[in-house]
């Protein structure tokens, strides 16, 4: 770990007092530690900002798969970006509805392609694409 470095932040007592109360419920032990998270996830959408940065998304579908050909279409679609797709996850929900989790490691744009191109898809009910990161710029 690097250096640790104390700063001073002046702020409106009334927002400091929201920020608490939010930190409270979401469990943070001390104001510290929630500054590091909304730090970190600043540095998380600088990284999601720039086209061409390596990133690592998760993305989610679900969908019924007796509609449309969905699941071929999905297949052949995976096939076309095999150097992006770490890894897939099918599970059968019920007897119609699946849920699809692909997670993708490279370009933004191309991460977002994919994803953008797969929730266009007739037949998916949801598709949801967490942008995280590769860890590398987060320290
Ligand atoms: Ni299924």
């Amino acid at each position: 770990m690097s250096k640790l470095i104390r700063f001073g932040v002046s702020v409106d007592a009334e927002l400091l007092e929201k920020f608490d109360d939010m930190n409270d419920k979401k469990g943070f032990g001390n104001r510290s530690e929630a500054i590091r998270d909304l730090i970190r996830e600043k540095l998380v959408t600088e990284e999601w900002s720039q086209t061409d940065n390596e990133t690592v998304g998760v993305f989610s579908i679900v969908y019924d798969h007796h509609q449309n050909e969905i699941s071929q279409i999905l297949n052949s679609l995976q096939h076309n970006y095999l150097d992006i797709i770490v890894s897939s996850t099918h599970i059968h929900i019920d007897h119609h509805n699946c849920l699809e989790v692909i997670i993708l490691k490279g370009e933004c744009h191309r991460i977002k392609a994919i994803t953008n191109r797969l929730s266009a898809e007739r037949g998916i009910k949801h598709g949801k694409l967490i942008m995280t990161s590769t860890g590398t710029a987060l320290l």
